[in-house]
């Protein structure tokens, strides 16, 4: 792997093809690279750290680097374990580096690790800066992107940004490092899917972080995971912009629970007629098969959602009452909702997703509800039909 970013940056961070739930939470289909940066300079800093369970890779790659030379600086520009889980082994190996954080941040080393303490740490706050050397080092508080201690470094001699989380995606890196040296066509929907899942909810700290670097001149992002940005800078800060105003393109997301079928032929009719009157993207999720990242991920791409379940002991069918939650959790907004689903005798279903949406979620409502008694009648088949239409004519204003 070829890791020199320019002459003086290199990348030492480890791909984990072995993980498949991040977070135990989110699957990995493409795996998940945990990225660090070494800056070679009269003093040398390491940027972020690894996931603990491949130090031995990781310090190989460190020292391929520096070899004997020591690390004179670790900047932690986010705690979460992904990064920050090498930082004891590294002090060990290098325990005159010097840990570089804000105050949150060795309030959290120290409880994960107990390391970062008085005379071990070099505490900055917003715009503080650093010298190397030659590259010189400013520092941005970036709370909430994604936790409330994280930072980005961003080296303004060699116009070089070290991201942290923001501009990352899932999705290990497959021999090269930089954008320009391979086929990125993986990563645009793992980084749609990566930004809803991760930091989905925090729109609005991201929009802040995005300001707070707005006119920066940057020849490369380095962000903890996937790619180093170079080539398509502006793409994935326009997309980081886009998706953190929860902006949607036209396109309907279907999503449906079924037992035995029959809320399933109305989700297809409801698919089917707003096809016919001309939507074009449409993607339809069974809410009980599909890991949810995937079906949030679509969610966020598009304008219109339909939810549709059966009632289940009184209530929400529970996949789909799990995803009421998970939409909820991310602060959605700016969706239409139309909602459908079926009962056998007595419907809950839909009027608890009108309450929880009127309570929670608080998305525009698009056309009449379809609620079906066991099995689909000619009635509710036209109500599907019409509420596709519906979808379609709203989608088309
Ligand atoms: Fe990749 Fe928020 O850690």
């Amino acid at each position: 792997m070829k890791t020199e970013i320019t002459s003086s940056i290199h990348y030492v961070g480890v791909n984990d093809r072995h993980k498949t739930l991040f977070e135990g939470l989110w699957p990995l289909p493409y795996g998940v690279s945990y990225n660090s940066y070494i800056i070679l300079d009269d003093k040398i800093a390491l940027v972020d750290t690894v996931e603990v369970d491949f130090f031995p890779q990781f310090l190989d790659n460190i020292r391929r680097v520096i070899g004997d030379r020591q690390i004179d600086y670790i900047i932690v520009n986010h705690v979460e374990p992904d990064h920050s889980g090498s930082i004891a082994l590294i002090k060990k190996y290098y325990p005159e580096a010097v840990i570089v954080g804000n105050k949150k941040t060795f309030d959290m080393l120290g409880g994960y690790y107990g390391v970062g303490k008085a005379g071990d740490i070099l505490e900055v706050k917003q715009g503080d800066t650093l010298s190397l050397g030659h590259h010189e080092l400013a520092f941005t508080m970036v709370p909430m992107v994604h936790w409330p201690e994280t930072m980005v470094t961003l080296d303004t001699t060699a116009a070089t940004l070290f991201s942290g989380d923001a501009f990352g995606c899932f999705g290990a890196l497959s021999g090269a490092v930089i954008d320009e040296d391979m086929c990125c066509d993986v990563f645009w929907d793992e980084m749609r899917r990566y930004y809803s899942n991760i930091v989905g909810k925090y729109g609005v700290q991201v929009q802040q972080a995005l300001k707070k670097l707005a006119g920066v001149k940057l020849d490369y992002i380095c962000s903890t995971h996937g790619p180093v940005w170079h080539k398509h800078i502006e793409r994935v800060v326009s997309m980081y912009d886009s998706m953190s105003r929860y902006e949607a393109e036209p396109g309907l997301v279907v999503c449906y629970g079924s037992m035995y079928g029959n809320t399933e032929r109305a989700a297809e009719m409801i698919a089917a007629a707003a096809s016919e009157a001309g939507v074009k993207n449409i993607v339809m999720h069974d809410v009980s098969r599909e890991n949810h990242s995937f079906i949030i991920r679509d969610i966020f791409r598009y304008k219109a959602i339909a939810l549709g379940a059966p009632t289940y002991n009184n209530e929400i069918y529970p996949p789909m009452a799990s995803l009421l939650s998970e939409l909820a959790g991310r602060n959605l907004k700016d969706r239409f909702l139309s909602v459908f689903g079926s009962f056998t005798w007595a419907g809950q279903t839909v009027k608890k997703i009108l309450a929880y949406n009127e309570e929670k979620l608080k998305l525009e409502l698009v056309g009449n509800t379809v609620e079906i008694k066991q099995s689909l009648s000619e009635e509710t088949r036209q109500q599907c039909e019409q509420l596709g239409k519906e979808i379609a004519k709203k989608l088309a204003e």
